[in-house]
């Protein structure tokens, strides 16, 4: 085994699409506000670039759609790094798109990875965006303040996922700006007690610690993707074993 496979988790490949090669998309959403979406897409998608690099050689298609329709920061993140001159490894749009569900459709058939954050809990968007999304990832804050949101969002989600294009998207939950084991212990026992579609919302063991770093890296490229790495690898596994346990051949 070659050495960056110890270090570098592989990555399990997706179902080929109809057109084979195919991209993929991650919805960021939590009907609430500062609930860390716009930091997790932009280190989710910080991680998906770096591995997609890796794993073909050759610059990343990694695209991250701000649908922020209020404060816009994943763009002004980009708008700054360029302005500074660095490599930035993503591409970056932001809002207004004339229909964000019918964009989406069209980056992934033509191979790109998406991640969209939907901020200022625009539901409008959330609708437009979720029957596209191969995945739902809801990052929050442990605190009883988030976890209250929770239940809105899902029951949002319910509402669009007899549209999905391709029967279904996987759900994770992350929690993030992690404080205490005592309180990410008690937002998970909260989050226990609700369902989606008749089954436990799925909470990653992953979890992102609160740390003054993560407040400092708007405009930059952040250094350490440590954590989001774990997130990203832990989201594959599991989608990897929905996908066994539903007999889809991995290929
Ligand atoms: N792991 C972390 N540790 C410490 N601070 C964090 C962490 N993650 C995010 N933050 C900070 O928390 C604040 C809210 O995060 P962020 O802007 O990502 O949330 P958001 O859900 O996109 O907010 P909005 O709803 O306003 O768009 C920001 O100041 C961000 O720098
Ligand atoms: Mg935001």
């Amino acid at each position: 085994m070659a050495k960056s496979d110890v270090t570098v988790p592989q990555q399990l490949s997706h179902p080929p699409g109809p057109d084979g090669d195919e991209g993929d998309v991650t919805v960021v959403a939590c009907l609430k506000g500062g609930s860390t979406k716009t930091t997790s897409t932009n280190y989710l998608a910080f991680v998906r670039a770096l591995k997609r690099k890796r794993a073909k050689g050759r610059q990343s298609k990694v695209k991250v759609l701000d649908a922020d329709t209020v404060s816009q920061t994943t763009h002004d993140w980009f708008k700054q790094a360029k302005a500074d001159g660095l490599p930035y490894p993503l591409d970056v749009e932001r809002y207004p798109f004339e229909d964000l569900g019918e964009y989406l459709a069209e980056l992934r058939a033509e191979g790109w990875d998406v991640l969209a954050d939907i901020g200022g809990g625009n539901v409008t968007l959330f609708h437009k965006a979720l029957p596209q999304a191969d995945r739902l990832v809801v990052p929050l804050s442990p605190s009883n303040f988030d976890t209250r949101r929770l239940a809105p969002t899902f029951e949002e989600a319910s509402k669009v996922f007899d549209e999905h294009a391709r029967g279904g998207f996987a759900v994770h939950i992350l929690l993030s700006r992690k404080i205490s084991d005592k309180q990410s212990r008690e937002a998970r026992e909260k989050i226990a007690e609700l369902s989606f579609r008749g089954e436990p919302l799925p909470v990653l063991d992953t979890e992102v610690e609160q740390l003054i770093e993560y407040t400092r890296q708007l405009g930059k490229i952040p250094k350490n993707l440590d954590e989001y790495t774990a997130v990203w690898d832990e989201m594959m596994r599991r989608e990897a074993q929905r996908r066994a346990a539903a007999g889809v051949v991995v290929q």
